[in-house]
């Protein structure tokens, strides 16, 4: 019977984010966000599902925490929705959005769970993006002036934030591929966005520093793990510049202070990364983020994208196509430790989407998330013994919710939602994870 146990202290959490879940997007004089007007707009969500409702979080966020607290949770990654506070983005403030979010944490904390908002989980007020988003430079300043007021009315309570979400997939889903709102396609703006992201961090970790509140500041990646088909000097260059693309192109600015040279070869418009810029981006940080679900396998083709072709190996995946691979996180942990001055560490999102298996009492048996998640603690285990910093785990998800281009096809969370009823079910996954946060690990 092997023991799995994680140190003192380790934090056992569950995530979400505010589009995915709360609903009630326009309320109590909340401005239009870029996913209300992608999904009312764009006809590229699948059912034409829209986050309207979504799992009605908004109204329903204490009997949530009571969930949280049922299973034992010591943390719970959030999102803070930027058009509730700004609904335009900047200039006037919505009191009503400050009260929610003040009303959340004070119901964690009496729950005696710690409040981990992430100021930026792709819900760009529209207004900002009707002056260019991402691409304005601007956008940044007014992110900066978002976060200072957030620490500002929250920062007496909250001691751990996330600055932004996978800026990656914002740039390149959202800007490159146009899958992802805002939707557009335009490779160059994808690395001005990108950059202009790596300011915006910059400038919410200044705000932070220069707020006088204490409690620890990071980003979040989707950092993966990517492998070369075979040992050839071909496909092993091939999977670096994919790793580049993917993980380096902003591990490097933020831990560098400079882009890798595989994106600068790649992409002869990566915007220059001035003094001014590396500056403000390339500050220290109290911890890193690291979002990971799969690893990816590439092999050299001189017509790809990036010259890398990704190959797909025999094995499990999700619904989402995703392969089953604990070990790719081991991995990218071990690397990013080595790489980037082994910093503290959270796992900011892991886990699966699969079809639920729903009894006729109503009890959902869902093995294959459950033997995910399982296989998924035991590389964040292997990669503790290895030496890597790594404090905490939040599963994604709390709950199904709105899986953005997907819509409500796909289930991540370890407590099912009838999306008709709102009805909360815990899954078996839910009551096996609430076991290792109160064990603080789990045995096999
Ligand atoms: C992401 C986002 C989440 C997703 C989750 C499942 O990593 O893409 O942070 O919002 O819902 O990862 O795809």
């Amino acid at each position: 019977m092997a023991e799995y146990i994680f140190p003192d202290g380790f934090d056992w959490g569950c995530a979400t984010a505010s589009h995915q879940i709360e609903g009630s997007p326009l309320a109590d004089g909340a401005g239009e966000s870029i996913w209300h007007r992608f999904t009312h707009s764009s006809g590229m969500i699948m059912n034409g599902d829209t986050a309207d409702v979504a799992c009605d979080h908004y109204r329903r966020y204490k009997e949530d925490v009571a969930l949280m607290k049922r299973l034992g949770l010591t943390a719970y990654r959030f999102s803070i929705a930027w058009p509730r506070i700004f609904p335009e983005g900047r200039g006037h403030t919505n009191q009503a959005g400050l009260d929610f979010y003040s009303a959340l944490v004070d119901e964690l904390l009496a729950a005696g769970i710690k409040p981990c908002p992430t100021l930026y989980h792709w819900d760009l007020p529209q207004s900002i993006e009707d002056v260019g988003g991402w691409r304005n430079p601007d956008t940044a300043l007014w992110f900066g002036e978002y976060a200072r007021l957030m620490f500002e009315k929250l920062g007496d309570r909250v001691k751990f934030w996330i600055t932004l979400n996978e800026p990656w997939v914002v740039a390149f889903i959202g800007h490159a591929l146009g899958l992802h709102a805002p939707g557009l396609i335009n490779v160059d703006q994808m690395l001005v966005v990108g950059h202009n992201l790596l300011r915006a961090h910059g400038q919410a970790v200044s705000a932070f520093r220069q707020s006088g509140r204490d409690g620890r500041i990071g980003i979040t990646l989707d950092v993966q793990a990517a492998q070369p088909a075979t040992d050839s000097a071909e496909d092993k260059a091939a999977a670096e510049r994919y790793a580049a693309f993917k993980d380096r192109w902003f591990l490097d600015p933020i831990f560098h202070g400079k882009y890798p040279d595989e994106m600068c070869e790649a992409f002869p418009a990566l915007p220059e990364m001035t003094a001014e810029d590396k500056k403000i981006i390339n500050q220290p940080v109290d911890f890193i983020g690291v979002n990971n679900y799969t690893r990816s396998v590439w092999r050299h083709n001189e017509v790809s994208f990036l010259r890398a072709e990704q190959v797909f190996p025999e094995g499990k995946y999700t619904e989402m196509e995703w392969e089953v691979y604990p070990d790719g996180l081991r991995e990218a942990l071990v690397w990013m430790h080595e790489h980037y001055d082994g910093p503290p560490i959270y796992v900011t999102e892991n886990g699966a989407s699969f079809p639920d298996d729903v009894a006729p009492d109503g009890e959902v048996n869902d093995d294959d998330r459950l033997d995910y998640v399982r296989g998924y603690l035991k590389a964040c285990h292997a990669a503790i013994e290895q030496g890597v910093d790594l404090r905490g785990y939040f599963l994604w998800s709390l709950m199904d919710n709105f899986e953005w281009g997907f819509g409500y096809s796909k289930r991540f969370g370890i407590v099912r939602v009838d999306f008709d009823s709102q009805k909360r079910t815990i899954k078996k996954s839910g009551h096996w994870y609430a076991g290792v946060a109160k064990n603080n690990g789990f045995s096999d």
